[in-house]
């Protein structure tokens, strides 16, 4: 993540210019998309975010945001324009490296033209000055994410891909950068967003609150919740990095009905610990958003979102993805049983370490029963949802921690113990697909036969047979 560009890249590319006949070497649009198999035009090429630094302001009264990003990135070829993922709002200026730049937009695709080429291995600086009123984005499965307007407030969801429609970005999770996120709201609201806390600040009639995120983040995880809550600070012991910052936002109404659960946090804390290895993030927590917020909670980094208060599983559930889909993240869309597969399994290991059923119970039943699901368990394999409306399905969430429970029935629960926690640590803060997980597995278990439990479980069309 560094700001500049070596020297020595600079003098080779000054070299290049030399040599290349005629004078200039011609870059070239970076593209619009990256392939992604559900969301072709999700995220764009040719460049790569190391930090986003967010300066917003909201006015709920008209549900007016107005501000600028400034997003630093390094070219990963020569480029002569390059895409960012905005949809709606309206675009006031843009500059690169501190010139104007020119601009288009089309659809979700704001196209931007930098006055002079940027050459492959450099780090610039991007500007867009925008405002308008952010949408409300209605996903391929049928629920709503992006901006979601409440009574006195909003909400800010982006999975998977409603972060456009907030800030202008690389919205894929395979470009994972650091933020700085400030935002602004009318005195007597709150606003809070992902990592810390670091400045909070009221002048005429408007308060500030600026939030740090160190550790990468993808776009998806990104999350604004503004309104009236209560705001506790606190700290938790860890494994790793002792005392750690927690951060809790509660709206009024759900503080009697969360308390219970969120007075649970450390020992939620320090069972995922002691399962997944150590908490990948400089700070926890979790926003009790008002129940008509949104429909779904959502794992939002550091700090997962519930409307209204979360049953205790739910609540393992977003924590565990902080490890699997947070720190480890897919590198496609298609991989999010990586993500539901291991977050459902940590509801699996909970109840069983809690004397409710075992793993073993749950895996019986849902065999049993597995095509009355909401959808159907059989309809398609975990690793390959049959579009982008199914990546939310049963197959991905149930089905994909069935893909996990055949692991450990196949390789003894010390070696999954061990290959669970490994996973986390050798992906950590990095991103990964299924492909590197069988091989990750395989790895880890070279004498398991683990072929029947990728080829009928993970991979497999319809119900496999009871082995
Ligand atoms: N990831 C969320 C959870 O399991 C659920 C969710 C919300 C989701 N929006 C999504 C899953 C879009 C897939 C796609 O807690
Ligand atoms: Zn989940």
């Amino acid at each position: 993540m560094s700001r500049f560009a070596p020297v020595a890249l600079t003098v080779t590319s000054a070299l290049l210019v030399l040599t290349a006949c005629g004078g200039g070497v011609e870059g070239t649009p970076g593209g619009s998309g990256l392939r992604d198999p559900y969301f072709p035009k999700a995220g764009n090429g040719g460049y790569d975010v190391t930090h986003y630094a967010l300066d917003l302001a909201y006015a709920p009264d008209d549900r007016r945001l107005s501000g600028t990003a400034d997003i630093t990135a390094r070219a990963t070829q020569d480029l002569s324009a390059l895409n960012l993922d905005l949809l709606g709002m309206d675009v006031e200026r843009v500059t690169v490296e501190g010139e104007r730049a020119r601009w288009s937009r089309n659809g979700q695709e704001l196209v931007v033209r930098p006055r002079d080429d940027l050459d492959e291995g450099e780090t610039f600086r991007l500007t867009v000055r925008y405002s308008g009123t952010p949408e409300t984005l209605t996903d391929p499965d049928g629920s709503e994410e992006g901006w979601l307007p409440g009574s006195g407030g909003a909400l800010a969801l982006g999975e998977p891909t409603g972060s456009m429609a907030w800030f202008p970005g690389n919205h894929h999770p395979s470009d994972k950068a650091a933020y700085d996120i400030a935002i602004t709201v009318p005195e007597g609201l709150k606003a809070v967003s992902n990592g810390e806390l670091t400045h909070r600040g009221t002048r005429d009639g408007r308060t500030t609150f600026r939030w740090h995120t160190g550790e990468p983040m993808a776009g998806y995880l990104a999350m604004l919740a503004i309104g009236e809550y209560d705001l506790r600070r606190s700290t938790v012991a860890t494994e790793a990095d002792g005392e750690l910052p927690v951060l809790t936002a509660v709206a009024p109404a759900q503080a009697d009905a969360s308390r219970a659960v969120l007075d649970r946090l450390p020992e939620v804390m320090e069972w995922a610990e002691d399962n997944f290895g150590p908490y990948p993030f400089s700070s926890t927590g979790a926003v009790v958003a008002p129940e008509s917020a949104a429909e779904y909670a959502l794992e939002t980094q550091n700090r997962p979102v519930f409307p209204g208060a979360p049953g205790t599983e739910l609540f393992v559930h977003e924590l565990a993805h902080q490890w699997f889909g947070n720190s480890v993240t897919p590198k496609s869309w298609r991989d999010m049983w990586l993500n539901e597969g291991f977050a459902t399994y940590a509801e699996w290991l909970w109840q069983e370490d809690a004397d409710g059923d075992s793993a073993q119970e749950t895996f019986d039943a849902l065999y049993d029963h597995g095509e009355d699901e909401h959808e159907d368990l059989w309809s398609f394999p975990p690793a390959e949802p049959t579009s982008a409306a199914h990546i939310s399905g049963a197959p991905v969430y149930q089905r994909g921690a069935m893909v996990l429970h055949k692991i450990r029935q196949a390789v003894g629960d010390d070696t999954f113990h061990e290959i669970v926690q490994g996973w986390a640590a050798d992906h950590r803060h990095g991103n990964a697909d299924t492909e590197d997980f069988t091989a990750y597995v395989e790895g880890k278990a070279p004498d398991a036969d683990l072929s029947a439990v990728w080829e009928d479980w993970l991979y497999g069309e319809g119900k496999p047979d009871r082995p």
